[in-house]
């Protein structure tokens, strides 16, 4: 493999790097709870929300569901046990709009 290659090799994958790491995250301004959910979130909670490496966030058990709104805001954006800060990754709104959704799948 040539040097050249190599050089190249290694600035794309800062810069993939810098882009995930500053949140650009490919979140558009815009999306709405469910797309923050399915492309941040459902890695860990499930597609369903019915839990992974990270809890259920519906159903019976699930702790979040009786929580208030600003539980849910204050886990997402400041992170909560294991689970990482996502203000660094999304919007103050982007948070309060993926909490919505999820109270929203709990039924309130
Ligand atoms: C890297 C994995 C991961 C990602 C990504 C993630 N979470 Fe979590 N989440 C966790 C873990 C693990 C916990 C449990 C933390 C603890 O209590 O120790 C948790 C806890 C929570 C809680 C509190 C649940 C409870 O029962 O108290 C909520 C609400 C939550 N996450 C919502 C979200 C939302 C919404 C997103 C997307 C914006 C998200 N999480 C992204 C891993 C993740």
């Amino acid at each position: 493999m040539s040097r050249h290659f190599l050089k190249k090799l290694g600035l794309s994958a800062a810069l993939l790097l810098s882009v995930y790491a500053c949140g650009g995250g490919g979140v558009p301004d815009d999306a709405t709870g469910r797309e923050i959910y399915v492309q941040v979130c459902a890695r860990c909670h499930g597609d369903d929300l019915t839990g992974q490496v990270g809890p259920a966030l519906v159903g019976e058990g699930a702790k979040s569901v009786d929580r208030p709104e600003s539980y849910l805001v204050q886990s997402i954006s400041a992170g909560i046990g294991s689970m990482p800060a996502m203000r660094g990754t999304l919007t103050e709104e982007q948070i309060r709009r993926a909490a919505r959704y999820v109270m929203e799948r709990q039924g309130r």
